[in-house]
């Protein structure tokens, strides 16, 4: 296929583009670099610079153009809370600008980076496709908002969509992984503690009621994610507009994830307790089954210390080059 991939040189749209690119699919990058990295681009891939209301349309009007994989996106819940201008432009708007470049060129099929930030703090776990989205910050509010447009989009225009809820995703995938200029996700920052760059883990909130009192995520491995889009892209009909978790369905709360890291790089990582972070749910724990059974996704790489250790190989390699900041 001749795929068009926003976001491509972020840390998801790169692996996913990789994926493409390897599958033998015809790829070009749109990224307007403010938080990817042109390095991260996969080669054979084309790289256009921009952001994608500026840019997209260009693409898509050269020509048949299949599909488009949407990563596109500012991504950090607290930062979303303490800006959402950027959030409610840079995706919204960002968004629907690229829905009507599609609409205008004809473009047929799009896979969309939705979130499980669209639940919220869920009534149970495993949380369904079906479960109520009550978003807790901006940033799930936003995503939300455009799988809205999107299934507007297919009933009246007869788009073929997927948007795809991620849980956590970490891990790496043939030399592209997390190394964003600011960090604030759970396992880079606790490899980067581990690795000496940081002198330790700040843990945001111990009174959630959870286990041990920490917030409780469900991690995928970014790879186990891009395969779920090569099916996606399969799978869109035309008119449709169907949604999909894609998690582990096992939950670890910051602890555990900080004592797998210790276990995975043999180091005492320290860490330091800290109130809670704004926009936080306490539990997101996904159930992929519809995933599972009709798109046929098998992820592979499901354990934590797997996730965490291909993390690690990634970041022990890139060194002096790990960036280090913090939002
Ligand atoms: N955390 C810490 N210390 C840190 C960083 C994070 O305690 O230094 C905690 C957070 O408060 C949270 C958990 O670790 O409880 C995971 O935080 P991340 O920032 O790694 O990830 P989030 O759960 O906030 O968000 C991620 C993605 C979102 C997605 C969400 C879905 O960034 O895009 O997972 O679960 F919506």
């Amino acid at each position: 296929m001749k795929l068009l991939v926003t976001g491509g040189a972020g840390y998801v749209g790169s692996v996913c583009a990789r994926v493409m690119v390897d599958a033998g699919h015809d790829v070009t990058v749109v990224d307007n670099l403010s938080t990817g990295n042109r390095d991260a681009v996969p080669e054979g891939a084309r790289f256009v610079e921009g952001d994608v209301s500026a840019v997209a349309e260009d693409v898509l009007a050269d020509g048949d153009v299949d599909g488009v994989l949407h990563f596109a996106a500012q991504s950090l819940v607290g930062e979303s809370v303490e800006a959402p201008e950027k959030y409610w432009y840079g995706n919204v708007v960002e968004s629907l600008a690229l829905l009507e470049a599609m609409r205008r060129t004809g473009t047929p099929r799009l896979v969309f980076s939705s979130t499980a930030a669209t639940y919220g703090e869920p009534d149970a776990v495993p949380i369904v496709e079906s479960s109520p989205t009550r978003p807790t910050n901006p940033y799930g509010a936003t995503k939300l908002a455009i799988d809205h447009a999107i299934s507007s989009y297919t009933v009246a225009h007869g788009l073929a969509a997927i948007s795809l809820r991620y849980f956590n995703v970490a891990g790496a995938y043939a030399g592209a992984g997390e190394n964003r200029r600011v960090e604030t996700h759970l396992i880079p920052i606790v490899l980067q503690a581990a690795l000496g760059h940081r002198d330790s883990v700040k843990i945001f909130g111990t009174d959630y009621h959870t286990d041990d009192g920490t917030a409780v995520r469900d991690y995928i491995h970014v790879h186990d994610l891009a395969q779920a889009h090569a099916l996606a892209l399969e799978a869109a009909v035309a008119g449709r507009h169907a949604l999909y978790n894609l998690g582990s369905g096992a939950g670890f709360s910051v602890r555990q994830v900080i004592d797998t890291c210790r276990e995975v790089t043999g180091i005492d990582i320290p860490v330091v307790e800290a109130p809670r972070r704004a926009g936080d749910p306490a539990v997101l724990i996904a159930s992929s089954d519809k995933a599972i059974d009709e798109l046929g996704w098998q992820p592979v790489k499901t354990a934590l210390p797997t996730i965490v250790t291909d993390a690690w190989e990634y970041i022990r390699a890139l060194g002096d080059r790990a960036h280090s900041a913090t939002a």
